[in-house]
């Protein structure tokens, strides 16, 4: 194990982090369940830890940024769930959590600012930009919403670079995501009506070939392992096996960031290990499934709308289980209203995974704000945006008599 890697385990032990409330020490760490649940424990103490920056009076801790958007996993996903968009005066968007996207439709990110505006950095460097949204009100009650950074440090985006706001979703249950097979998907997306089938997403690996992108609000990640390094990475500025580069999103034309200290220690070190990876990976996939109200007549209007076909209340799992999670894990243009403005080679701006609705009561108590930029209130509202694929199930939605209407947003509500 390398040593930064086997400090900062021995850290978590020695602080009493892991040991207390488990119940499982380092003593019965030998038996092969205990070990589990220590794994889960440091993977939860990963989860939560504020990293700090280098040069750091323990080394094990540090390496955050040079740029960065939160200092936590917890930060933007609190309680494990999903982060509140709220916005401001001028539109900031208050608090951790949302990201802004960039890309270029041949895949590249912004040749300045890279594949994330970061809203803080190490001292001495400038942030790259302060998040905002342009609300504008549709007339009907609610807000359309586009992202509108400002302070950019380092001059406009360029031309060609998209924005995409993301909002960071709730994590319960998720890695059940990669329990589910392709050919149970593209199953799935052969059975659906010939206007709304989606599609399965393929996206690159790292080490050559495609897999199906599963994570994300545009598939973009094919596992766990792929979408919690490019947090690490993107978000946080910690490099990985998958992202080795320590500088994290700085581009080549932002050189002092490209120069500022790192918390590698040798060259070829990474600053997250993957014994520290995998736990964090762990820690993930053993989130349950949130649980459900018992709507046995909200959930027969739900399928007869036809929401179901594509928020898929149950998806077949390799082992014999069910994936619960109300999506069908593919891609479908829900329209213009909808689309953001990055243009990528394998997910068009209109394209976004079927969102998993499981958990949504938790995020409607917490008024975290839906759709992938936080923009719908409630659920009718997050409705009334269905287009494109999604148009003529929102127009049957509409249709309904006002109380089988309340019937079906009572049972969605409550997942
Ligand atoms: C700055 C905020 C931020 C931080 C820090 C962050 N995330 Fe996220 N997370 C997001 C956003 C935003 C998304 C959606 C990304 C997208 O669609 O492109 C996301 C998506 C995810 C997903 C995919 C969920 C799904 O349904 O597809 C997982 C899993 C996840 N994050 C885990 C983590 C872990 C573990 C960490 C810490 C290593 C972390 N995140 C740190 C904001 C954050
Ligand atoms: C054609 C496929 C499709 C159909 C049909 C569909 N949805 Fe969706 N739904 C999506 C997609 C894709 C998203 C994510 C859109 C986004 O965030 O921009 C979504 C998002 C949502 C959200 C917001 C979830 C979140 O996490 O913020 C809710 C609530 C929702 N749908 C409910 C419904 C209901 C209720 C119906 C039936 C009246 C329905 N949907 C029909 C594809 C569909």
């Amino acid at each position: 194990m390398r040593r930064t890697a086997q400090a900062l385990l021995a850290g978590l032990l020695g602080a009493g982090l892991i040991a207390a409330g488990a119940g499982a020490g380092p003593a019965d760490a030998q038996a092969p369940r205990a070990l589990d649940r220590l794994d889960l424990k440091i993977g939860k103490a990963l989860f939560d830890r504020a990293w700090v920056v280098p040069p750091a009076s323990t080394k094990a801790d540090d390496g955050l940024g040079p740029l960065f958007d939160a200092r936590a996993c917890v930060s933007c996903h609190p309680r494990d769930g999903r982060s509140p968009v709220s916005a401001g005066a001028g539109g900031v968007l208050e608090g951790r959590g949302p990201v802004l996207v960039l890309g270029q439709p041949d895949g590249a990110g912004d040749p300045v600012y890279g594949r994330r505006l970061q809203i803080d950095a190490v001292p001495g460097l400038t942030p790259e930009g302060i998040l905002a949204v342009a609300d504008t009100p549709t007339g009907d009650d609610r807000i359309a919403r586009r992202p509108a950074p400002v302070e950019l440090a380092y001059g406009p985006l360029a031309p060609a670079t998209g924005m995409s706001l993301r909002t960071a979703p709730d994590l319960r249950g998720r890695g059940l995501i990669e329990q589910v097979s392709e050919e149970t998907v593209a199953a799935v997306a052969a059975a659906q009506p010939e206007a709304l089938r989606g599609r399965i997403r393929h996206v690159p690996l790292p080490g050559g070939g495609t897999a199906m992108g599963r994570y994300g609000w545009k598939a973009a990640q094919p596992s766990l392992e792929g979408q919690i390094s490019e947090a690490f990475f993107l978000d946080m500025g910690l490099s990985t096996t998958l992202h080795p580069e320590p500088w994290g999103d700085c581009t080549v034309a932002q050189s002092a960031c490209r120069s500022a200290p790192q918390g590698r220690e040798v060259e070829g070190e990474v600053e997250i290990a993957d014994v520290l990876l995998s736990r964090v990976v762990a820690y993930v996939a053993s989130l349950p499934v949130p649980a459900a109200a018992e709507n046995p007549a909200g959930a027969r209007l739900f399928a007869a709308t036809g929401c179901a076909q594509c928020h898929q209340p149950a998806l077949p799992m390799r082992d014999g289980g069910q994936a619960r999670l109300f999506t069908d894990l593919l891609l479908h243009d829900l329209g213009p209203d909808l689309a953001d403005t990055l243009e990528a080679p394998d997910a068009r701006p209109a394209e976004w995974r079927t969102a998993p609705l499981a958990g949504l009561s938790d995020a409607l108590a917490r008024k975290t704000g839906l759709l992938h930029d936080g923009r719908a209130r409630t659920v009718e509202d997050a409705i009334a945006w269905h287009g494109g694929q999604a148009d003529a199930v929102r127009r049957k939605f509409l249709a309904l008599s006002a109380r089988d209407r309340a019937a079906l947003v009572a049972y969605v509500s409550g997942l």
